[in-house]
């Protein structure tokens, strides 16, 4: 059996599918969620689920150790970003070498790199005309968002789309895909 730890900074739709689909899996397990946020609305979903969650200050998460010692008392195999907003230490990313995955709502490596997040996302696909977009499940290196892709799934931006109208249907393919993709991931680790 696995162990997973998932980052997020917001609402936590994704954190609650990831960790809904491995309630009762013998693959794999979300061992804790942890959050730059204290008031974020993922602590209350992960609760829910039955997982639970930390929350961390800047100073803690720029410094690393205290995290790193969390994620190693947890026998953490992988660690799933899932909506979480900050940039991740060098001393996380060497430690977790290619068991980091990020999902970014756009197909990257259009409309990624620092501040594209959320609606700023939506916004720009809108903004630059595209008539797709989708998600993009990738590797987590010291590039953000330039780690290699594992994962593309595509849908369509409509004509009166809004950055809201956009965002509920990327979150649709988000929670239909990233818990399958996390698993299958799971399996090769
Ligand atoms: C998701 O759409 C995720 O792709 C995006 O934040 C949202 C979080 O939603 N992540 C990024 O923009 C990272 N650059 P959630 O809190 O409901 O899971």
């Amino acid at each position: 059996m696995k162990h997973i730890a998932i980052f997020a900074s917001g609402t936590g739709s994704n954190a609650l599918a990831i960790a809904q689909h491995f309630a009762d899996n013998p693959v794999a397990t979300v061992k804790i969620a942890l959050s730059n946020r204290a008031n974020a609305a993922v602590h209350d979903k992960m609760k829910t689920a039955g997982v639970p969650t930390v929350s961390f200050s800047r100073e803690q998460w720029l410094q690393g150790d205290e995290i790193l010692d969390l994620l190693h008392a947890n026998d953490i195999d992988l660690i799933v970003l899932a909506g979480f907003l900050c940039i991740i230490p060098d001393t996380i990313i060497s430690a977790y070498e290619r068991r980091i995955i990020n999902i970014h709502p756009s197909l990257l490596p259009r409309h990624g790199g620092p501040g594209m997040w959320g609606h700023h996302v939506h916004q720009a696909v809108i903004d630059a005309g595209d008539n797709q977009s989708g998600i993009t499940i990738h590797h987590v290196t010291t590039e953000v968002d330039g780690g290699k892709i594992i994962f593309q799934a595509t849908c369509p931006v409509m004509p009166d789309d809004t950055p809201d109208t956009l965002a509920e249907r990327i979150h649709g393919l988000e929670h239909a895909h990233f818990p399958a993709v996390v698993e299958q991931l799971l399996n090769t680790l």
